[in-house]
């Protein structure tokens, strides 16, 4: 079956914000957009950084330590475009945010 965890109600995560939640034995953050919401693993694979205290730019997620961006839809770095964060699909069901917690697979950039 899925493999889908609710680890936040709607109303945690304000629009243009971001947040990390305990999920199991990692941490994800969650970003809600214009868009929608979205969401990767709080580490950020620059240096670890933690992405869900960082500032949401449209679908952007800035993070706090060095400020590179990552795109929250793709998970690809902005500034180093090899790079890119884990993504996880997300569900809502009513007021609950859901997310899977088996990452989308990275797609590959041929640039
Ligand atoms: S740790 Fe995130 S940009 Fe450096």
């Amino acid at each position: 079956m899925d493999d889908f965890l609710e680890i936040a109600n709607i109303a945690d995560i304000p629009p243009g914000r971001a947040r990390a939640f305990d999920a199991g034995d990692r941490k994800i953050a969650v970003y809600h957009t214009a868009n929608g919401f979205y969401a990767s693993d709080n580490s950020c694979p620059h240096r670890g950084g933690p992405l869900g205290e960082g500032d949401v730019i449209g679908n952007e997620i800035v993070c706090p330590w060095h400020l590179w961006g990552f795109d929250v839809q793709t998970g690809v770095c902005l500034a180093v475009p090899s790079l890119h964060i884990q993504t996880h699909e997300v569900r809502l069901d009513g007021e609950r945010v859901l997310v899977r917690l088996t990452p989308v697979p990275a797609t590959t950039e041929s640039l």
